[in-house]
């Protein structure tokens, strides 16, 4: 026997003498709350984790350059067959300061093969029947017969693909050469033999598979772009994180060394090399063979916005702050002006021609820029006078980025806070890692935000299941789940916040630093976390405009385990609704819809499990993902029951 009784907002459903409380809301869903930002939601990314070179930057070849401080890192000698000869590394600064290390190899013996194999970033990812593009800068300080034989081996030692080439000139040169690997190994490793008495000087010594992102030669891994495409991001930011920062200044980012000729892209060492003693990688390097112009072409690829983060002269405040004298300062805030005439100049500009002779005429449109990553203080201010005055003098329609510091709130958090509001700051960036009891508390933080004053940013957060850099982070259904229902306080609040995104974005699962991170990979596979379906699930129904939620007369801001937001897609003709259970219980809700008509049909994403530790895996990618489904609905009310720890996003069209 069923029966209902209306208290207020709150109904109780009963089956056979047990009820269970009902959530009632209401959607005025002819009314307006505020525009949903077309940069909802976006992508963070940073060579962080190993995201770049040995991650998205599909290289294989580690230390290709022999750049590292060790320059042979990564590299071991070979012989076989009484093959014989000795690798000497040569320092020529003086003539290449940029790319100063080459290896001269002396083949000694007539007889068998010598030469080095490289071990690839954790292994080299191989895939049967790919072809792949080997490539080396050689020359031969004198004639002789020597030639390559480029091998990839197996993990077991087998020889799962072969070519050669034979370099013939005493100059500098370039060479190429494509094969098509007979298996597929995720540790495989490459070997480059050289035969015939003589020596060859070698340096940028490349494998790269064909299939990359778009086919664009030594482009980016397909596997990697697609899962951010997938995301429909509003934004990409680039290139961090600390890593704009460096350690000290000498190993800050620079834009301008990482565009051009692949080869003349400084090397430095990757300031996650040595940033946590209980994870150390000493062979994180930045080739920048991901540099400017790859992050610009990759947000056109996947429809984003670029948003470049620039160092404002600070060097990161975790490690030695060091800082740039105000007076020495210009040398910054150029490098921001020639990055905007670089995105947006024109054909008759230096840096909107250099763009053109990059392969890009049409400018990229780029709106807005960061001054300085995660800084805060007295002096991040001062430089961020000197940077915004420069910036808006000449492009008034850049909007500015600015930090509020690494923390959800405190002294920093509170200095900055109120300083840029009194200077009308464009765009806050808040950061926060906390706890996912954390994030459903502040599911309200925007609530009561000041309609009138700066844009919010929530640039970095993620629920951390242990505390904020413990390695024993984890991406369980628990985090994802606390993340959707604060993201249902920026839907609700899109009049303020107007960008968010999760980080860091990638991780390999073989040499990170840090976690939780959204997406996981080793050389071959790739998976989203649940909390990467979240964003996807946030990002792909965004919605266009956000409409009152109110449980009684009052606005939803989230509580008891229940949280949810209303926004309609006018374009699509869709009224979305979500709605996230944190609780292990289920929950009885039902929304009454007001100033419109719907159809009689949802269709209804569900992303839970009753299990809230439970987590994907490269071999469980999918373990916990968006199941989809339709439900009818019977006039003007959609009444369900959510299971325990779930988000759900119920869909109707509006007629
Ligand atoms: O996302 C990892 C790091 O966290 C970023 O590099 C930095 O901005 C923040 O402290």
């Amino acid at each position: 026997m069923k029966r209902v009784i209306i208290l207020f907002a709150l109904t109780f459903v009963c089956f056979a003498g047990i009820c269970q409380q009902t959530k009632v809301y209401t959607i005025a869903a002819n009314q307006v709350k505020a525009k949903v930002s077309p940069y909802m939601y976006g992508i963070f990314f940073e060579d962080i984790n190993m995201a770049a070179d040995g991650g998205v930057y599909a290289e294989l070849v580690k230390n290709r350059s022999f750049e590292f401080n060790t320059a042979l890192t990564g590299w071991k000698e070979q012989q076989k067959n009484g093959g014989a000869g000795k690798v000497t590394v040569v320092n020529r600064a003086d003539d290449r300061p940029e790319n100063p290390h080459v290896i001269t190899v002396d083949v000694t013996s007539p007889a068998g093969y010598f030469g080095l194999s490289n071990e690839g970033f954790r292994g080299m990812g191989i895939k049967k029947g790919e072809t792949y593009n080997f490539t080396v800068m050689a020359r031969k300080p004198s004639k002789n017969s020597t030639a390559i034989q480029v091998e990839l081996h197996s993990a077991k030692g087998l020889v799962i693909g072969k070519a050669q080439l034979a370099p013939v000139s005493t100059n500098w040169q370039k060479y190429h050469v494509q094969f098509v690997a007979t298996a597929t190994d995720s540790k495989a490793s490459l070997f480059v033999w050289l035969k015939g008495k003589g020596s060859v000087d070698l340096d940028m010594i490349s494998l790269f598979p064909a299939h990359t992102w778009k086919n664009r030669p030594a482009g980016l891994r397909a596997d990697l772009v697609q899962k951010l495409a997938d995301l429909k991001p509003g934004f990409l930011r680039f290139p961090g994180g600390c890593i704009v920062e460096g350690r000290d200044l000498a190993n800050r980012y620079q834009w301008k060394k990482s565009i051009g000729d692949i080869d003349k892209r400084e090397n430095i060492i990757n300031r996650w090399n040595t940033e946590f003693a209980h994870r150390p990688t000493p062979d994180y390097y930045q080739t920048f063979g991901l540099g400017f112009m790859e992050y610009f072409l990759t947000a056109e690829d996947i429809g984003a916005s670029p948003l470049p983060i620039l160092n404002c002269g600070m060097a990161c405040q975790f490690n030695t702050g060091q800082l740039v004298a105000l007076d020495k300062l210009d040398p910054y805030v150029q490098d921001a002006l020639d990055l905007i005439e670089f995105a947006n100049g024109g054909l008759n500009t230096k840096w909107g021609k250099l763009r053109a002779d990059l392969g890009h005429p049409k400018p990229f449109n780029l709106k807005m820029m960061g001054v300085g990553n995660e800084q805060w203080g007295e002096q991040y201010i001062d430089r961020w006078k000197v940077f915004t005055k420069a910036i808006k003098d000449k492009y008034p329609y850049i909007q500015i980025i600015s930090s509020v510091g690494p923390y959800a709130s405190g002294k920093e958090f509170d200095l900055l806070n109120t300083t840029f509001r009194g200077l009308n700051a464009d765009i806050l960036d808040e950061h926060y890692y906390n706890s996912p009891k954390w994030f459903l508390d502040h599911a309200n933080r925007y609530d009561n935000y000041d309609r009138k004053g700066p844009k919010i940013f929530a640039g970095e957060y993620a629920a951390q299941s242990k505390t904020t850099g413990s390695p024993d982070n984890k991406n369980t259904l628990e985090c994802a789940l606390a993340e959707a229902a604060f993201m249902t306080g920026l839907e609700r609040n899109a009049d303020v916040v107007v960008m968010a995104s999760y980080a860091p974005l990638f991780a390999h699962v073989d040499a990170w630093q840090w976690t939780p991170d959204l997406i996981w990979f080793d050389n071959l596979r790739s998976y989203g976390t649940p909390n990467y379906y979240v964003q996807q699930l946030y990002s792909l129904n965004k919605g266009t405009d956000v409409i009152p939620l109110l449980d009684g007369d009052k606005a939803v801001s989230g509580q008891d385990g229940s949280y949810a937001t209303a926004c309609l897609d006018k374009s699509k003709k869709e009224l979305i609704i979500k709605f996230v259970n944190s609780t292990d219980k289920s929950q009885s809700v039902e929304f009454n819809i007001s100033g419109i008509n719907i159809s009689g049909r949802a269709t209804m994403i569900s992303l839970g499990n009753t299990d809230k530790t439970i987590m994907n895996s490269l071999d469980k990618p999918m373990a916990i993902s968006p199941i989809t489904s339709t439900m009818v609905v019977n006039g003007k009310a959609v009444k369900l029951s959510v299971a325990p720890n779930t988000f759900k996003v119920i869909k109707l069209k509006t007629l």
